[in-house]
């Protein structure tokens, strides 16, 4: 691995230009016209912004069992061209990964693949099936050292389920990340419950099933002395919800996606079934209380949901297709347009949201560090000015359900590095 020099970056976006020096998976300089080691890849990024390595709470690679639509190849390529250097790949996966031989073959795969440490999700519960707990210890003691538990997908809806889960995690120091859906309130639902589902003829997913999920957790978790994570949170109730356990001193975060971020239900005009996702895609008012959560840290961060689908589960009937859309090479330029350029955040801000909490929330030592001498060299350049089109089959995941197709953004990864190696330069993929 050669050493690299970074050249002309502005480091979270501030203060002047400088040169950063990596060597042996560390950085080993930071200042202004650094001398290049010979043989140093030089990196010239003038006007770009330097950050940490993002860090994906919430990806589905797919592998095993439908990679017709993503591997941990596909997937990982998708992850570093999104500036990502550590995913989460959740466990609802053919089989489950509800064992440790599936959570170990998600890492060791991942590591042989070598463009971001994926790190496996373990289910809750037997098969995701919400009625026995999975074997938690095992798969947290395995070589995936497995950090997070979730069903995603579903909703750990029996409380006593989860309130022995959450009794587990606390014994174990892991995190259950919670898909909040009261399973009774969306049966046969499609669409965000308001207006346009209703003139649309589509079967309507009230807030309250998410809601009603977060406040019990909350509660739960309060009584366990427990932490819980709410996936994916979509509705402005869930931000007020969450400064209410907040308040209260309970350990609860919360991630938003990109695309609960920037879309609403209006999208579902064309009942073009790319739009279909799990919790829908809400109303202006949600989009605004999210941001501004964000804004805040009430909701802690971005995590992408990456949900690839094949052709034949996409291109049907809006009530038939599967719920999920692509999210990870479209995230930052998404944040950058959601949250930067309206002024929520600055880029330091960003790195916050999609890098040093979703670490922490975890517990991953080696990723969302500080941009300092000594520290791991996972990091992310970011073009801010620099305007690209989305075109769903150019981007690297093997399925292309992105709703962000012909979409115009004005910020873009350019280069990757995870542990001083360029996984992304020029925006390519260096396997
Ligand atoms: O839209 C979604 N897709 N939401 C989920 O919770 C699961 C995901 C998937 O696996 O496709
Ligand atoms: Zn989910």
């Amino acid at each position: 691995m050669s050493d690299v020099i970074i050249r002309g970056a502005r480091i979270y976006g501030e203060g002047e230009p400088q040169d950063v020096l990596i060597s042996g998976g560390e950085i080993r300089g930071i200042g202004a016209g650094l001398d290049a080691p010979e043989g140093a890849e030089v990196i010239e990024a003038a006007g770009q912004v330097l950050l940490p390595g993002f860090v994906d709470l919430h990806t589905h690679l797919r592998e095993p069992g439908r990679e017709d639509t993503e591997t941990i190849e596909s997937g990982s390529a998708a992850g570093a061209l999104g500036g990502y250097t550590a995913v989460f790949a959740m466990a609802n996966t053919s089989p489950v990964a509800d064992s440790v031989v599936i959570t170990d073959h998600v890492w060791r795969r991942g590591q042989e693949v070598g463009l971001v440490d994926v790190h496996p999700v373990g289910a809750v519960t037997v098969g995701l099936e919400g009625k026995q707990l999975a074997e938690m210890a095992t798969m947290a003691s395995g070589i995936g050292k497995v950090k997070m538990f979730s069903d995603d997908g579903h909703c750990v809806y029996d409380p006593l389920i989860m309130r022995r889960a959450l009794e587990y995690s606390s014994a174990l120091g892991v995190l259950i990340a919670q898909h909040a859906e009261e399973p009774r309130l969306t049966v046969g639902a499609v669409a965000h419950e308001g207006p346009t589902a209703a003139r649309l003829g589509l079967a309507g997913w009230p807030r309250a099933a998410e809601e009603s999920i977060v406040a019990r957790d909350a509660l739960l978790a309060r009584d366990a002395g427990a932490r819980v994570h709410i996936c994916h949170a979509s509705t402005a109730g869930t931000v007020e919800l969450m400064k209410w356990a907040r308040g209260q001193g309970i350990s609860i975060t919360a991630e938003v996606t990109p695309h609960h971020l920037l879309l609403d239900d209006s999208r579902l005009e064309t009942y073009d079934a790319v739009n279909r996702v799990n919790p829908p895609l809400r109303e202006q008012s949600d989009i605004a209380a999210l941001r501004q959560g964000l804004a805040d840290g009430v909701i802690d961060c971005v995590a992408t949901d990456h949900a690839p689908h094949a052709e034949q589960d996409k291109c049907c009937e809006f009530s038939a297709a599967r719920p999920g859309m692509l999210g990870l090479e479209t995230a930052l330029a998404i944040v950058a347009q959601t949250m930067v350029e309206t002024g929520l955040l600055d880029w330091r801000g960003v790195a916050r949201v999609m890098s040093e909490r979703p670490a922490e929330i975890v517990g991953l030592s080696d990723q969302g560090r500080p941009i300092a001498v000594g520290e791991p060299a996972n990091l992310t350049l970011v073009d801010p000015d620099r305007e690209w089109t989305v075109r769903a089959p150019e981007l690297a995941s093997i399925a292309q359900n992105s709703p962000f197709d012909a979409m115009t953004f004005g910020a873009r990864v350019t280069t990757t590095l995870l542990r001083g190696r360029v996984t992304v330069g020029d925006g390519q993929v260096r396997p």
